[in-house]
């Protein structure tokens, strides 16, 4: 009953509630009295020259944010990819390679038949929220995402619980290595800090989704857009979407929508463009002007000078706090997961129970 959800209808709101609260607990975990701190002093990016990074579903979005993060941070080359196809290829790895493993459940049977194919030809990292998982129990280092249990089918708390970890990682690698300045390690330092309290404050979209939800529940094809780490957020709303609406939603990076997708364009088809006011803000712009012109309807999930700077003549604008862009992903996660959210409960679907899906898929 409600009482069990804490006064929510599903289980999917209450743990997207929660996101400030688990948020701090990986800040106060990982970062005591402001320390970076991993267990065991166990996470050294010194002797690495590569990370692979490999999970399914929402783990694998988490991933291919944080590819962003590592390669821009720390300078290390990151390769993404979906459990299921990486050891088929066989790719090569190394002694200097780190293989992280991403999955709520540690159970994952594509995950773990992925980190049994790396074991023992190079280091085996995994980030779990189910600390006794396999997955956590047969890597070389497990880190916990500490989201608490999560329950609702499809993952909103664990996808950001997932980013921050990593997130501290790309800064640890980015310490290890060299590749920022003590004050610049402060500064990213400073801006994960903030986001358990910005996140808060992005909650507060959430009647004003609900508001569009009804209409984007009408359309039968939704686009996501975003650029640099926003792309891999777009690919994550895309997906949430789908999950609880049935709606068939695509997430595309900002500029590769003129190479194939703007042909899907019309006044049916709502855009969502997620972009923070950043250094890419007038390309995704520009972008999204595109989709205008030819009539289609753009939902805008930006900040205060992007709504002021490229708002008019939108459908919806949606406002998030300030952040730093390199974060954002963090932050836009949250209107990301009410948008499927508001969007399923018009269309009427089951919320915490989509149909045709697992929570844990333990089969290959
Ligand atoms: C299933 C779930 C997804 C999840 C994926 C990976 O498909 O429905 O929400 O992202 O498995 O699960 P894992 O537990 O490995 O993160």
């Amino acid at each position: 009953g409600q009482v069990e959800k804490g006064g929510h209808k599903h289980w999917m709101s209450k743990e997207i509630a929660e996101q400030p609260s688990v948020l701090a607990d990986v800040l106060a975990h990982y970062l005591p009295g402001g320390q970076l701190t991993f267990p065991g002093d166990a996470l050294d990016f010194t002797g690495i020259d590569r990370v692979v990074m490999v999970a399914c579903g929402t783990g694998f979005y988490s991933c291919f944010v944080a590819k962003y993060w590592l390669e821009t941070l720390a300078r290390i080359p990151v390769e993404v990819d979906v459990a299921s196809e990486f050891r088929y290829r066989e790719p090569p790895l190394s002694e200097r390679t780190l293989a992280i493993f991403v999955s709520q459940s540690g159970e994952t049977a594509d995950t773990l038949a992925a980190m049994r194919f790396a074991a023992g030809k190079c280091r085996i990292a995994s980030v779990v929220n189910v600390a006794q998982s396999t997955i956590a129990r047969e890597s070389d280092l497990a880190l916990p995402i500490l989201a608490g249990r999560e329950i609702s089918v499809a993952s909103t708390k664990a996808f950001t619980c997932q980013l921050m970890v990593l997130a501290l990682m790309a800064i640890k690698a980015a310490s290890d290595r060299g590749t920022l300045t003590q004050d610049a390690l402060k500064g990213r330092i400073a801006a994960l800090s903030s986001l358990p309290a910005l996140v808060s404050q992005a909650l507060a979209v959430g009647p004003q989704i609900n508001d569009l939800a009804q209409e984007l529940s009408e359309a039968h094809d939704i686009l996501f857009l975003g650029r640099g780490a926003m792309y891999p957020l777009a690919l994550e709303g895309a997906l949430k979407l789908k999950e609880l609406s049935y709606i068939h939603a695509e997430g595309y990076a900002s500029g590769e929508l003129k190479h194939g997708p703007i042909a899907l364009i019309d006044s049916h088809v709502p855009v969502i463009v997620m972009a923070p006011s950043d250094a890419l803000f007038d390309k995704t712009i520009s972008n999204m002007q595109e989709v205008m012109a030819r009539g289609g309807k753009v939902l805008l999930v930006t900040d205060a000078a992007g709504a002021e700077m490229a708002g008019h003549g939108c459908w919806g604008v949606i406002r998030m706090p300030e952040a730093d862009p390199m974060f954002a992903p963090v932050l836009y996660a949250i209107p990301a997961q009410q948008i499927a959210y508001h969007t399923a409960i018009a269309k009427g679907t089951d919320v915490d129970q989509p149909r045709n899906l697992a929570k844990s898929v333990t089969v290959e």
